[in-house]
């Protein structure tokens, strides 16, 4: 039995990609060892991290005057090395909260710099995206999560911060939509969904934000380190770089991401027009601000909720289960999530709905 793996991370790769990954695990390119034990100096893996590199850079048309780094630590680090390195001045970083996530970024910037959230969607249970908020013009920065893993809400249209660097955890999103990386003064993710494995986490940073963080940063929490060392300060991630730098090739034989945007359309568009009409099953998210990768829905009940989770592990649909602060179920269709998937999702959900409410209101 085929089975779709629907989990929010870490998450579904490319079927062409496991393939060439388990071919370098025994042999990189002939060399007669495994790509896991190259050294992170030696000439293999620096043509690895630097063919990675250049290919995230065409896919995502990324400026010269930003660097790319490949960090461990997951996005989570990044909520504390933000305002390490950015928030040291005397204005305070302004954030919008949008859910887990956020609140995660903001607790950290308070822990260590002065932070201000400017607005939230808390009010409705995150079911939405703020629109309304005003921002200082000398804020260090402003931090959004585009797209909320758990609460299945994305920023559409991406706010334009003005002079104010613009931040954001692109983590449950980078590489699924056409972005403008001009707009923003730094973007991170964890690899664990669109890009990679666990354990590789990508930062890309203007330049001119690098700078000279406080004396009592730590070494392995400055970007300007990272930036000169070119991810090679430390051993990086190397086998999640190497199968992230396969990821981004596949990527661009799919056409690139404006193709993989247009798929990731069709996908969500499936799912949602089901919901829409269901009797049974609904998603409570703003129509405008409907994530693209994640969609958390409901049966009316638990008992119909586990029911259907149920069933649907016995179709080989997996890991649809919510997360533990939401329940019901979610949908994770990132950019791997083939469109057969989504159907075969809905076919099941059509059935299911048949079984339990007769096509009827329950
Ligand atoms: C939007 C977002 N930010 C941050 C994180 C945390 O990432 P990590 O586990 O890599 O620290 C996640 C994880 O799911 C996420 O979805």
């Amino acid at each position: 039995m085929t089975v779709y793996n629907f989990s929010a991370g870490p998450s579904m790769l490319p079927e062409a990609v496991l393939q060439e990954a388990a071919r370098g695990l025994r042999d990189y390119n002939g060399s007669g060892m495994s790509v896991m034990e190259l050294s992170h100096r030696s000439r293999q893996f620096v043509q690895i991290i630097e063919r990675a590199e250049a290919a995230l850079r065409r896919l995502m048309r990324i400026p010269a005057e930003y660097s790319v780094l490949f960090l461990q630590g997951g996005a989570s680090s990044q909520f504390a090395m933000v305002p390490m390195n950015l928030a040291q001045s005397a204005t305070a970083a302004a954030y919008i909260d949008t859910g887990n996530w956020s609140q995660r970024a903001i607790a950290e910037a308070k822990l260590l710099s002065r932070a201000e959230v400017i607005a939230s969607s808390a009010d409705k249970n995150y079911t939405y995206i703020p629109r309304d908020y005003q921002l200082a013009p000398d804020a260090a920065y402003l931090h959004i999560t585009s797209n909320n893993t758990l609460e299945g809400t994305r920023f559409g249209e991406i706010p334009s911060a003005g002079r104010v660097p613009l931040i954001a955890d692109m983590s449950s999103e980078m590489l699924s939509r056409e972005i403008d990386v001009a707009k923003f003064g730094l973007i991170y993710a964890g690899a664990q969904k669109n890009i990679g494995p666990a354990g590789l986490t990508v930062v890309i940073i203007r330049t001119d934000l690098v700078g000279r963080p406080a004396r009592n940063v730590p070494t392995m929490l400055r970007y300007d380190v990272h930036c000169e060392a070119r991810s090679l300060y430390n051993t990086p991630p190397c086998y999640a770089v190497y199968v992230a730098g396969l990821v981004f090739e596949w990527l661009e034989q799919m056409g690139g991401v404006a193709a993989v945007e247009t798929l990731n359309e069709i996908k969500a568009r499936a799912l949602y027009d089901f919901l829409d009409q269901s009797s049974l099953f609904s998603n409570s998210v703003a129509r405008a601000d409907r994530s693209r990768m994640n969609v958390p829905f409901t049966a009316p009940s638990e008992e119909l909720n586990e029911k259907f989770l149920a069933a649907s592990e016995g179709a080989g649909l997996l890991t649809l289960r919510g997360h533990r602060l939401v329940g019901g179920m979610r949908a994770s269709i990132y950019n791997a999530m083939p469109l057969a998937g989504v159907q075969k999702l809905v076919e099941m959900m059509q059935q299911f709905e048949y079984e339990n409410a007769g096509g009827k209101h329950v």
